[in-house]
């Protein structure tokens, strides 16, 4: 569970300057709905340069529309140009700090803001995908080697646990990782290949515990899953904590009386082989 400091509640649950603007001067649009997160900031800019108003739409967590309420409340009265000096770390301040795993929601308002500025200008579509020149680093969430050379940079991010919290890279399927090791490395300035490492001595090592539990809902869902419904069972992800993951049997696995040798001969055995040879499966 996240602990969010009153502000963030605040901004959660009576989110200021949602909506649109309809004949705003500039709209920035970033992430997707496949993503998870979404978020678009509208922006209204008066003839002596301040933005007079803000708006936005977003889909996401709670982060997210506190972050996007706490954008809209930073840049109204501002100049354009003061506005551009706004970081995902003065929206996190404005609210009394976000969890490190939720950063990547005051990153997504900086970088609305970035594009919201440019389409204003006439430098870029309001879809920010659009105006990408970079490599594409993460393709389950469309993370740009752009962005994350400046998370890196703007908030001295160390790990690529780091660069998944602040930008997402790296949060699913994992594939990205040697990438984001690589752009760490280069921001460090140790040039573009890391040394190779040794193989991994199981397959979940030096993983982030998000990118963990993807693999384990995987390992469930291709390799678990389909012999139990075979046999008109199923099985359902009840909580993983640390390494112990719960599990439920439904349909005609609740309550057989095979049920034990089925969790310890299937389900940890799968586990075991193909994420963590220390995890233990537990029902729930
Ligand atoms: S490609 Fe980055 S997590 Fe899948």
């Amino acid at each position: 569970m996240w602990e969010y400091t009153d502000k963030v509640k605040d901004h959660f649950l009576n989110p200021r300057n949602a909506g649109t603007i309809e004949d705003a001067d500039g709209i920035g649009e970033v992430g997707s709905l496949a993503c998870g997160d979404a978020l678009t900031l509208y922006i209204k800019v008066g003839d002596d340069g301040r933005i007079t108003d803000a708006k936005f739409q977003t889909f996401g967590c709670a982060s997210a529309i506190a972050s996007s309420s706490a954008l809209t409340e930073l840049i109204i009265g501002k100049t354009v140009e003061e506005a551009e000096k706004i970081t995902n770390k003065d929206i996190a301040q404005y609210l009394g700090g976000l969890p490190r795993e939720k950063m990547h929601c005051s990153v997504m308002g900086q970088e609305a803001l970035e594009q919201a500025i440019k389409n204003m200008r006439g430098e870029a579509p309001s879809k920010a995908e659009h105006s990408h020149e970079g490599e594409l680093i993460c393709e389950c969430f469309g993370v740009f080697d752009e962005e994350i050379l400046q998370a890196i940079k703007e908030n001295d991010l160390k790990t690529v646990e780091d660069v998944t919290n602040f930008t997402k890279a790296g949060g699913g399927c994992g594939k990205c990782i040697p990438d984001i090791e690589r752009l760490l490395a280069e921001a460090r300035g140790e040039g573009v290949c890391p040394a190779p490492s040794a193989e991994p001595a199981f397959p979940a090592q030096g993983m982030t515990n998000i990118q963990r539990m993807h693999l384990i809902e995987r390992v469930i869902d291709e390799d678990v899953r389909p012999k139990l419904k075979a046999d008109g069972g199923n099985i359902e992800l009840v909580d993983i904590d640390r390494d112990i993951v719960v599990i439920r049997f439904l349909g005609m696995c609740s309550g057989c009386p095979s049920s034990r040798a089925t969790l310890e001969g299937l389900v940890e055995t799968a586990l075991r082989e193909k994420v963590d040879p220390g995890l233990k499966v537990r029902e729930g």
